[in-house]
This record gives structure tokens, sequence and C-alpha cells, in this order.
């Protein structure tokens, strides 16, 4: 069977992300993505999250305990476009994940925003690792998810394909904007030849 948008990007995360390694979740929400990122990393890893709102910083912070997994887990209530600042000096990302959007049952009126997730993406991928991805499930069924959305893609698109190579992934004939997937694999080292 075909895998949703939700579950391909989960799929992904198993096959790059290893024990040890040090992750982003730059839309921390529920939590989904930081207990499997912090599943993956183990105890001699770092998941590093992000989330503007307390409360999904503070439900994260619950299950992170309930689950045993809040050794390896930092969580920030501040905004993704910072994140870089929070990443130890000379460390290679081992994944970076967002879900774009709202978070859903919560105020649909807080949604990521072009601006800060261009800003935010633009920081982070020269800390990813070679051979590494930057995943992003794309939610554009709001009102501002159609800018957003356009925004990155035509960032995606116009990446170096000698540095990236970038994947799209979703469903073609589903109503409703289905949510997908832009996995963005670093091949090299902007300054590497
Ligand atoms: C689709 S939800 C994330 C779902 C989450 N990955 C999960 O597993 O539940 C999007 C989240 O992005 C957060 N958000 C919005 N703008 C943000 C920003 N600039 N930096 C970090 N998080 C942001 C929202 O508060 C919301 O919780």
């Amino acid at each position: 069977m075909l895998e949703k948008a939700v579950d391909y990007s989960h799929s992904l995360l198993k096959s790059t992300v290893s024990p040890g390694d040090t992750v982003i979740d730059a839309t921390v929400g529920k939590g989904n993505d930081t207990i499997l990122l912090a599943s993956l990393v183990g105890k001699s890893g770092r998941v590093i999250g992000f989330d503007v709102q307390e409360k999904a910083i503070r439900l994260t912070r619950e299950k992170c305990l309930l689950t045993g997994l809040s050794d390896q887990v930092t969580l920030h209530h501040i905004g993704h476009e910072k994140a870089d600042e929070f990443v130890p000096a000379n460390t290679e990302l081992g994944g970076i994940i967002y879900n774009l959007g709202y978070l859903p049952g919560s105020d649909k009126s807080i949604t990521t925003l072009l601006e800060s997730t261009l800003a935010s993406i633009k920081r982070l991928l020269p800390l990813l690792r070679v051979g590494s991805l930057m995943i992003l499930v794309v939610y554009s069924g709001h009102p501002e998810g159609e800018t957003e959305k356009n925004g990155v893609l035509n960032f995606a698109k116009n990446l170096d394909q000698n540095e990236f190579s970038v994947l799209q992934y979703g469903f073609i004939n589903q109503q409703n904007n289905p949510p997908f997937v832009l996995a963005i694999e670093k091949r090299k080292n902007a300054s590497s030849s």
C-alpha cells in the first residue's frame, strides 16, 4: 500500500537517522515526530525541538517523560527561525523535520509562515550532514498555506542539484489539498568540489 505523507516521512526518518545523531524537530506540535526521533537517536543522541506554542512544548515534554525519552530531548519555546543558534558548535545534523501548517485541535490561526519557514530552512540546511535529510510535510489547506507551499516549493526546486537531491511525494488525485512530503538530501557541502 502507498504510505500517507506522514507515514512516509517517518519511514524516511527510520531509514536515515542513527543512534547518537543530533536531529531537529522544527515544529514540535503534539510531539509525534519528537518521540520517533528520540527513539531513533537513543540516549547517546539529541533531539532539539522548537514550537511557538507553549502548549505544544508542555504536551510533548509530558509525552517524553511518559515514554522515558526525556534524557535525549531538549525543547525550546521559540520559533524555528533561530534554530541554528541552538545547535552545538561543530555538530552536523543527522536529520531535520518540519510539519507545516497548524496544530490540529488547537488555534488554527497559529500556523507556520513562509517568511520564517524559509529563514529557518536556509539557516539549517548548511548544518545537515552529507547523506542526511531535511523533510518537510506540507499542509496547505489553510489561508496562509498556499503562499507557504508555493514559496517552499520554489525554493526547493531551485536548490543546486550538485549539492542537493529534492524529492516530492504526495497523492495527486485527492481533494482538499492533501499533505505532501518534500525530502531534501544533502549530496555534498557547498565548499567541497
Ligand atoms: C502541523 S503542527 C506540527 C505537528 C507535529 N509535528 C506533531 O507531531 O504533532 C505545526 C506546528 O508548528 C508550530 N509553529 C508555527 N510557527 C512556528 C515557528 N515559527 N517555529 C516553530 N514552530 C512553529 C505550531 O505552533 C504547530 O504546533
